[in-house]
């Protein structure tokens, strides 16, 4: 088997990036790192290969520690409650994992230990001692995300302590203005700890020269890599004083925990060794890590390339026992109606709750044919309407059923013989036989979108062929000629059937039972499946609808709920009925409400918006800083009753244009059911601008 560097490799072993385990699986995690992978090694078993899927959920970290905290449960119970609703989604959408593990098992917490005892034993790690923010209240050190503060750079507020997701800049935890314990909300103190940190600068020269021999790798990937390359690797540190991780097993730092980032990468080792336990044969993971002829392909999305492309293989570098990556096909964004999608806005297609309305095959499709691969690419509720009406009813459905309709009406559901050809004839058998091959090469070179299109071409060819043909005519006044044309479209609906399988599987499930045929699908090879009949007489089983249409009615919901929630960010006040109507997130996690900047603000002037009845212009003072607000109170107050009072503010709003003024943030209030508003104040005076937690 020769893959896209030209190398020959006799195995596969195929992972996605290991989900954390802290909230459900959405759209964009699907179109990242699942799906792509999910259909690359449905394709790769059709053709026989050696290959295994690998994946497992990533348990350890501060959020997973925070979220639990915060929902007064134990991480472990948190992990549990995810792992499992994955696993069940996962399965739903047919995302084929021959492993699904995960990093608390035991089998990965000894291979992580037993990784970094070999990276610490050959010297990769020194130890350091670093300055620490300590919470004196929470009593421990604040690793990564549990401090946050104001970034000094854009000097927003809700920096964390490694990034400021406002700006992007990556941030040292002692940089921050402000920090705050992002669990008790307490100012920490700086204490000395010690850490041990990766020279990543040894590994330096050796990676940039494998990098070399990746120059078809995406232009995405290999960009991130140079720029780290220009910046220059230095050390990072690989352990954290948590409570809630993998101990250190080196003398002397029991008490801390391995750096998530560190272990996770690992898990795709240990998730592959417990594959081989599971199918009885335990040494079987080392042909996939320990032989040089395995080709090994990471599907992630683009927030992880670093550690993939450049951390991961440093780390394999210096074990220097297990096969590096070959391939890392990292897709970008999914952008949802045009904005970034966002767990924390609710402002994401949650995949349990697709699949309460719609079978999985659709947005199988749709999220292939509209892949991010080279960019962020944008779903929309109508494109994915319109793209299953048109695409898969239309012309794939089409096909298969007015074949399959044909063959029961005319020849008693039965595959009619196949007699002299006709140009025609020729034409569609030659483009069949060349569709797997077309469309395999597509597949073998991640270009998952180009697949998908190609797909639907060869049924839209036979759509042509079926009405160029006109079976319905010939049946009456050329017989053969009309045997012959349905024998080949059920040839053509045998072989689509292999081609949709990786795309689209529980559709081809459905179609292989339509022909009549017992076996699996899923076992059937790819290669020559363009050449492979029916033989005459054979009984054709009953057909069904394959793919229903889809109606305005089903997908309108899903529109108003997103654009409520845009209308919302952006300061449109949305009548009681449309509120209803949203529906809630699973259940928000701690960062999520963090992400929300209260303040105390005192309204300085306050006066209505000329023409009409409900706006109110404020003036109001977040303690040294002046703002303008516009809110629809005005029927429930009067001006004079709201100058100097303090009330409560969204502060980072994003700005909005009402009724031509400009308004910066948002003032909150009760709402009655009969619409009645009450304002939030407080109950004693607090300094304007004062932040609440
Ligand atoms: O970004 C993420 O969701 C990480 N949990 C991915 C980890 S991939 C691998 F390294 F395990
Ligand atoms: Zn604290």
């Amino acid at each position: 088997m020769k893959s896209a560097d030209q190398k020959s490799y006799q195995r596969l072993l195929v992972t996605s990036a290991l989900p954390y385990a802290n909230g459900p699986i959405h759209l964009g995690h699907l179109a990242g790192a699942y799906l792509p992978a999910d259909v690359y090694v449905r394709y790769q078993r059709a053709r026989k290969r050696d290959v295994i899927f690998i994946c497992g959920t990533d348990e350890h970290g501060v959020p997973i520690s925070i979220i639990a905290e915060k929902a007064g449960i134990t991480p472990q119970q948190l992990v549990d409650r995810f792992w499992a609703d994955h696993f069940d989604t996962f399965s739903r959408f047919g995302i084929s994992f021959d492993n699904f593990s995960r990093t608390s098992a035991a089998i990965h917490h000894q291979t992580a230990k037993e990784f970094f005892k070999v990276i610490y034993d050959k010297n990769y790690l020194v130890e350091r001692t670093i300055q620490q923010f300590y919470c004196t209240s929470c009593n421990r050190f604040l690793a990564d995300r549990f401090v946050e503060g104001t970034c000094p750079h854009c000097k927003q507020a809700g920096a964390r302590g490694d990034q400021c997701e406002t700006c992007g800049s990556s941030l040292e935890q002692t940089e921050l203005i402000d920090p705050y314990c992002k669990v008790c909300g307490r100012t920490p103190v700086l204490r000395e700890t010690r850490h041990l940190f990766i020279k990543l600068n040894e590994f330096q020269q050796k990676l940039e020269t494998w990098l070399k021999g990746k120059k078809h790798w995406k232009k995405n990937v290999l960009k991130y890599c140079r720029g780290w390359f220009k910046k220059g690797l230095g050390e990072r540190a690989v352990t954290r004083d948590l409570s809630w991780g993998i101990p250190v097993p080196v003398e002397g730092y029991e008490d801390k925990v391995i750096y998530v980032w560190f272990e996770a990468p690992i898990g795709y080792i240990s998730a592959t060794k417990e594959w081989a336990d599971k199918i009885g044969q335990p040494d079987r993971w080392q042909d996939y890590w320990c032989r040089d002829d395995t080709q090994l392909v990471h599907f992630i999305g683009k927030d992880n390339i670093v550690f993939h492309a450049v951390i991961w293989p440093a780390m394999l570098m210096g074990h220097g026992q297990f096969v590096l990556p070959a391939e890392i096909p990292a897709n970008e964004f999914l952008n949802i109606h045009g904005e970034k999608l966002s767990t924390s806005r609710n402002y994401a297609v949650w995949l349990g709750e697709y699949l309460e309305q719609f079978p999985p095959d659709p947005l199988r499709y749709y999220l292939s044919v509209n892949a991010p691969e080279t960019k962020d690419a944008d779903f929309t509720w109508e494109e994915f309407q319109q793209r299953n009406n048109s695409e898969l009813a239309d012309i794939l459905g089409n096909f298969v059923n007015r074949t399959l309709t044909f063959a029961r009406k005319q020849y008693a559901g039965r595959v009619p013989p196949c007699h002299d050809l006709d140009a025609l004839d020729e034409s569609m058998l030659a483009d069949l036989k060349q569709a797997p091959e077309k469309i395999g090469q597509l597949f073998e070179q991640f270009e998952l979108r180009k697949a998908a299109y190609a797909l639907i071409d060869v049924a839209r060819t036979a759509n042509k062929y079926f009405n160029d043909q006109e079976p319905w005519r010939s049946v009456r006044e050329n017989p053969q000629k009309g045997q012959t044309t349905i024998h080949i479209c059920i040839q053509v609906v045998k072989t689509l059937t292999v081609l949709m399988a990786p795309i689209l599987p529980f559709s081809a499930e459905k179609v292989w039972k339509m022909l009549g045929l017992a076996d699996d699908v899923h076992e059937q090879p790819w290669d020559g499946c363009g050449e492979r009949p029916l033989s005459a007489g054979h009984e054709l089983g009953l057909e069904e609808i394959l793919f229903k249409k889809i109606e305005d009615k089903q997908v309108q919901p899903e529109i108003d709920r997103l654009r409520s929630i845009l209308a919302e960010d952006k300061g449109q006040t949305m009548s009681s009925g449309e509120n209803q109507k949203r529906k809630q997130a699973p259940g928000i996690v701690y960062d999520d409400f963090a992400r929300v900047e209260l303040r105390v603000a005192r309204v300085v002037s306050a006066a209505r918006v000329e023409k009409t009845d409900k706006l109110m212009q404020l003036k109001i003072d977040l303690g040294g800083e002046e703002r303008q607000i516009v809110a629809g109170i005005a029927q429930h107050y009067q001006p004079d009753e709201l100058i100097g009072r303090q009330i409560v503010v969204v502060a980072n709003l994003q700005p909005a244009i009402v009724r031509g003024i400009e308004s910066k943030g948002m003032l909150l209030a009760a709402e009655d059911a009969d619409g009645k508003l009450a304002l939030l104040t407080l109950d004693r005076p607090a300094a304007d601008g004062a932040k609440i937690k």
